[in-house]
């Protein structure tokens, strides 16, 4: 099975965030006397990219709560983050599952009375690679879209109450390069090849992740929350069997900048690593 083909060497052309924007990022630890500490959500976070978001955040003097579906898998891996010193909390939280949701939520809540940050990270790659869209069973489509879309609409819709509580929450969704509709359809794109054409439900359910970032940014526009969507890059992850260009801590870069910006970073963009990827 070849790996999924999101070739950071020859990504498309990626237009700079304005100055302020790149200035915005502020990586600085989150508590102080003054400054309660933030709190982080991430989902999907026992293992992978997620598991490395929420060293990441952690290590910046935020809360966080790693969540996934499996109890023992995310005990175990709160706990190993905290025999590095990080405060970091275990939730058990399966994305697919509405009671599930609400009961984080209300768990949440109950200790924290506010959520800062939302990293909607979990998601599935179920079909085989190489399988034409015009042959793919609709039940493979259905699986992948209840885990990396409606997933993350839902996980989203439970915690906005708690996001609202926050000064200046944001929310992060963690998309892909293989979301862009932009590179898909240029002729004279790197992606035009069957390599980049390969995982046709997993692609257009990130496209769809894109298009729900755009929608829910602009309804929250007026808020002091920001919503995102970002590209990882290519990262060595069970995903795609460990096959990725980066390392799960590189990988995590860029879903931890865009959960720290500023006051004056953007909302409703698409990025990687600071620079916007086109749609
Ligand atoms: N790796 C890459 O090259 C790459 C490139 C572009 C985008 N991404 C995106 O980056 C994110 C992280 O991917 P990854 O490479 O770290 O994948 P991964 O190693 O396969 O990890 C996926 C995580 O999602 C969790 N998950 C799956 N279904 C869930 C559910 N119903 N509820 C809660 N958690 C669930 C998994 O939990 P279990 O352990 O219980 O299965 C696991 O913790 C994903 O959104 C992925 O699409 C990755």
């Amino acid at each position: 099975m070849s790996a999924q083909p999101v070739p950071t060497t020859a990504e498309p052309k990626a237009v700079p965030l304005p100055a302020s924007d790149a200035e915005a990022v502020s990586p600085g630890p989150a508590a102080s006397a003054a400054t309660p500490r933030r709190v982080a959500l991430v989902t999907g976070a026992n293992r992978g990219i997620g598991l490395e978001i929420c060293r990441q955040l952690a290590a910046e003097g935020v809360r966080v709560l790693l969540s996934g579906r499996s109890a023992p898998a995310v005990t175990e891996a709160a706990r190993r983050l905290a025999s590095e010193g990080l405060d970091v909390e275990a939730v058990v939280l399966d994305v697919t599952d509405p009671r599930s949701i609400q009961a984080a939520a209300d768990g949440i809540g109950h200790r924290h009375g506010r959520l800062d940050i939302l990293v909607n990270n979990a998601a599935i790659r179920v079909e085989p690679y190489g399988c034409g869209p015009s042959a793919q069973p609709l039940a493979l489509w259905h699986q992948t879209f209840a885990t990396n879309l409606f997933g993350v609409v839902a996980v989203t819709q439970a915690m906005l109450p708690l996001l609202r509580r926050s000064p200046a929450a944001r929310i992060v969704n963690v998309s892909s390069l293989l979301a862009s509709l932009g590179t898909h359809s240029d002729p004279a794109s790197y992606a035009y090849s069957d390599m980049f054409k390969s995982l046709p439900a997993y692609s257009a359910s990130k496209s769809a992740v894109n298009a729900w970032t755009v929608h829910l940014a602009y309804e929250l526009r007026e808020t002091g929350i920001k919503v995102n969507a970002v590209h990882p890059g290519y990262t060595r992850t069970d995903m795609n069997e460990g096959a990725g260009e980066l390392e799960p801590g590189q990988g995590a870069l860029t879903s931890v900048r865009m959960a720290l910006l500023g006051p004056d970073g953007p909302t409703g963009q698409y990025v990687h690593m600071g620079r916007q990827i086109p749609w």
